[in-house]
C-alpha cells in the first residue's frame, strides 16, 4: 500500500466531536516527545503535516488526518509529560483514555516507545490498560537511528522479555526511525492487512 494524498482534517479535544466514525482509524499514542508527530509525517513522507517540536508537549489535541480519502491516521497528545501542570496531565489523560476505549473504528493504535530507554512503569500500565478493554494495539518503538544495530536487537528483546512476565501473547513490534526513513513499508503493510478486517465487517 502507498499513501497517496495526506490531507488535515479537525483538531478537537473531545472524542465525541470527532469525525464520524466512518472510515478506519490508526492513531499513534505514547509518552510526551517519544516521536509521534514525526513519525506520521515519515509515513506520509511530508514534513509538516503533523506539528513536531524538541520541546514536550506539542500536540494537545486529537488531530485527525485523511489518508488517500480512504482511512484516518491520528496523532494524539503524549502522557505523562512530567513538567506540565497536574491539572494538564489529568485533562490529556482523560482524553487519552476516553479516545482509545471509546472510538468504535479504531483498527489499531500504535503504542510508541523509545527504543533508548528501559521498560518504564507508565508505558507498561498503559498497555495493560488497553488489553483490560480490549484495545487493538501494537508496538513501535522509535529514534532506532540512535543506537547501534546490535543494541537495538539487545533493548527490543529485552523489552519482549519484560512483557511476557505478564502476557502470554505479544503484539505486533515495529522498529522504526523517522530521521532514517525505517519501519514505513512494515507499518503500512500492516495497516494494510488490518484494514481488511474493515472490508469483511463493512
Ligand atoms: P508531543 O507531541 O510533544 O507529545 O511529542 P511527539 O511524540 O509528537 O514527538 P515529536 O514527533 O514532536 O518529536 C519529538 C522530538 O524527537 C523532535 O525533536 C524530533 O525531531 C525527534 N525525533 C522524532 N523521531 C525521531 C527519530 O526517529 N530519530 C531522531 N533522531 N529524532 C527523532
Ligand atoms: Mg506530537
Amino acid at each position: 500500500m502507498e499513501i497517496n494524498t495526506a490531507r488535515f482534517l479537525v483538531s478537537n479535544q473531545e472524542v465525541t466531536k470527532c469525525p464520524a466514525p466512518q472510515k478506519p482509524e490508526y492513531a499513534f499514542i505514547g509518552r510526551s516527545n517519544v516521536g509521534k508527530s514525526s513519525l506520521i509525517n515519515m509515513l506520509c513522507r511530508s514534513k509538516y503535516l503533523a506539528k513536531t517540536s524538541s520541546t514536550p508537549g506539542k500536540t494537545q489535541l486529537i488531530n485527525h488526518f485523511v489518508i488517500n480519502e480512504k482511512w484516518y491516521l491520528v496523532d494524539l497528545p503524549g502522557y505523562g509529560y512530567v513538567r506540565s501542570s497536574k491539572a494538564k496531565r489529568d485533562e490529556f489523560s482523560v482524553m487519552i483514555t476516553d479516545y482509545v476505549c471509546k472510538r468504535e473504528n479504531l483498527m489499531c493504535l500504535f503504542v510508541l516507545i523509545d527504543s533508548r530507554h528501559e521498560p518504564q512503569k507508565i508505558d507498561l500500565e498503559f498497555m495493560e490498560m488497553l488489553a483490560n478493554n480490549e484495545v487493538p494495539f501494537a508496538i513501535v518503538f522509535t529514534k532506532a537511528d540512535k543506537l547501534g544495530k546490535e543494541k537495538i536487537k539487545t533493548q527490543v528483546e529485552n523489552y519482549k522479555t519484560r512483557l511476557l512476565e505478564d502476557w502470554e501473547e505479544l503484539p505486533s513490534i515495529f522498529i522504526t526511525s523517522a530521521e532514517k526513513r525505517e519501519g514505513r513499508d512494515e507499518i503500512l503493510q500492516f495497516i494494510d492487512e488490518v484494514g481488511n478486517e474493515w472490508k469483511v465487517e463493512n
